[in-house]
């Protein structure tokens, strides 16, 4: 792999996928190593972000490398008017890799294509999210064994949920049966439908999933994004619409996992939390470990 970005999870092959996981679980198992020492990583983060930054942060650190950057871009020039173009131009020239989180669609494409350095999406307005991806596929591969033959099941917010576009697109590489579960307002945008038509895979769509939750083996929960919303009264409609409680869980198989990228608001209740297949805060915490894995690919560390 040569110096390159990841702004999309297709720009990963299978093979670079499956050797970035194997390299996470080396770090699960020794997170601590100078990999990263004179290195300098910019993370720009033009959207809020607790687990992203944050975890990316705990991977840098924990790698011995340094971190420049901005948690808001109202601290920089860019309320001067400076462009996105002139403020990636300016990092890659004090960084090694940026790590950039940005509201519009394909910004993270651009930055990559006018940077020097490598660049990572850390999510792009409702397009992609691919480090939350690889994630969520360690965190799948961990709990069920396998990437291969799962049957997945996508709940709430299907059209502006950036994670569930990349996930979707990188487990069509793996036989995924895919249930989507959405309000009429936020079904599975067509292209996403049609990625998976032209690759023969299956997919149901439904309103309600209480009477086939018994055939998920991972249950991805996701927030309604209340800022993706230009009408408020829009967002009110369909906020409560899917919450996922405990009693649901009676008749789920024993390996049934339940993942979300987190934050969540009230889709799933406090009472899930201790039930043993809620994955949610342990895979928030793979985030760190693929995070690594992700660095150290991208800048060809061995
Ligand atoms: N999963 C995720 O992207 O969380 P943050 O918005 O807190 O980074």
């Amino acid at each position: 792999m040569n110096n390159r970005s990841l702004v999309s999870i297709d720009d990963f092959s299978t093979e670079e996928i499956i050797s970035t996981l194997d390299l996470a679980e080396q770090f699960e198992k020794e997170p601590v190593q100078k990999l990263l020492e004179g290195k300098v990583i910019a993370t720009l983060f033009f959207e809020p972000s607790t687990r992203t930054r944050l975890s990316f942060e705990s991977a840098i650190n924990k790698l011995g490398g340094k971190i420049v950057g901005f948690t808001d871009a109202s601290s920089s020039s860019v309320t001067k008017g400076e462009s996105l173009h002139d403020t990636i131009r300016m990092v890659s020239s004090y960084s090694d890799l940026i790590v950039m989180r940005h509201p519009i669609e394909g910004s993270a494409r651009y930055a990559s294509e006018v940077a020097s350095v490598p660049v990572i999406n850390a999510g792009d307005g409702a397009n992609q999210h691919p480090t939350q991806t690889m994630l969520d596929l360690y965190s799948i591969r961990k709990t069920q064994g396998t990437l291969d033959n799962l049957n997945i099941f996508m709940v709430g917010d299907l059209k502006y949920g950036r994670t569930v576009h990349s996930l979707m697109m990188a487990m069509s590489r793996w036989n995924t049966v895919f249930n989507f579960i959405a309000p009429e307002e936020l079904k599975m945008p067509d292209e996403f439908k049609l990625y998976l038509d032209n690759l023969g895979l299956k997919y149901y769509e439904h309103s309600d999933f209480n009477d086939i939750i018994s055939k998920a083996d991972i249950i991805y929960m996701t927030r309604v994004q209340k800022e993706r919303f230009s009408d408020p009264i829009d967002y009110e409609k369909v906020k409560n619409i899917y919450v996922l409680r405990n009693s649901m869980l009676e008749n789920t198989k024993p390996t049934m996992r339940i993942l979300h990228p987190l934050p969540r608001v009230n889709e799933i209740s406090p009472d899930v939390d201790s039930n043993p297949k809620a994955y949610y805060f342990k895979q928030a915490l793979n985030g760190v470990f693929t995070r690594q894995a992700i660095i150290c690919k991208l800048l060809n560390i061995k």
